[in-house]
């Protein structure tokens, strides 16, 4: 149960394992839209890479999610911003989304064995769910236009610390023990250990103060959403999963 890292979805070739799920992580703020979306309801997500194919479904008569550079794209119905989710009209719609990054993660590691999207929102559920199926994982982070990023790190480094020291997982990747060294450094203070880092900075900018702290705010939504063919969908925790994991999250 080997843990690995990969710091973009540029490099994700490099980390190839048939036997490995994949865990994408854009923690500002696709991945935690995602989650959001589905803990309200939403039923099915069609990521997609570009801005042209999410114009095919608006077409089509589909609720569409456009963001590019922190911002609504003009014309679609949705940004990134998870508080966008919470609201009754999304409820049991399916939403084609396209983001700056993050669905250019889930691009890329579409063709895995499995993949599911994680954030701080719903920790305790993935922590969950990958001690349970005992696999190889290989976290993604979406990164800043292929570059590496802070907040996806950490977050990667949190879970790997939980599978490696409570879980029986191990590392031999460099990259997996150097976020759970950041994220040793982070945790007490996410939020300010993020001071300085660009895509706090470029969300704060935008007025986006709210989104940051809700996003960093850990086990607000405990579910799972997993890649389908061309959907995401909610993965279905048998309900003895349910219990013990709100089990998890109560203590
Ligand atoms: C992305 O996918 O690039 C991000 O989630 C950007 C954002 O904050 O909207």
């Amino acid at each position: 149960m080997q843990i690995e890292v990969c710091y973009s979805p540029n490099s994700f070739h490099l980390f190839q394992n048939p036997n490995a799920i994949v865990v994408v992580i854009d923690v500002l703020r696709a991945t935690s839209a995602i989650t959001t979306a589905f803990y309200n309801g939403v039923s099915k997500m069609i990521p997609v890479a570009t801005v042209d194919e999410a114009l095919v479904y608006k077409e089509q008569g589909l609720m569409v999610a456009a963001e590019r550079d922190g911002e609504i794209v003009n014309g679609f119905d949705l940004g990134n911003s998870p508080f966008g989710y919470m609201n009754t009209r999304v409820k049991g719609k399916t939403i084609a989304i396209t983001t700056t990054n993050g669905t250019q993660a889930i691009e890329a590691a579409k063709a895995s064995k499995q993949v599911v999207i994680g954030s701080f929102l719903n920790m305790d559920t993935l922590i969950y769910h990958l001690k349970k199926e005992k696999s190889p994982v290989i976290f993604l982070c979406a990164g800043w236009k292929n570059k590496f990023n802070l907040e996806d790190t950490i977050f990667a480094g949190a879970i790997a610390q939980a599978l490696i020291y409570k879980h029986g997982f191990n590392t031999e990747c460099d990259s997996a023990i150097a976020a759970m060294e950041l994220y040793k450094l982070a945790k007490h203070d996410v939020y300010g250990f993020l001071a300085n880092s660009s895509h706090r900075n470029r969300l704060s900018k935008l007025d986006l103060e709210r989104d940051i702290n809700y996003c960093l705010t850990p086990n607000q939504c405990p579910v799972l959403p997993v890649l389908e063919g061309k959907f995401l969908v909610k993965m279905e925790l048998p309900k003895h999963d349910l219990l013990v994991n709100s089990k998890i999250l109560n203590t």
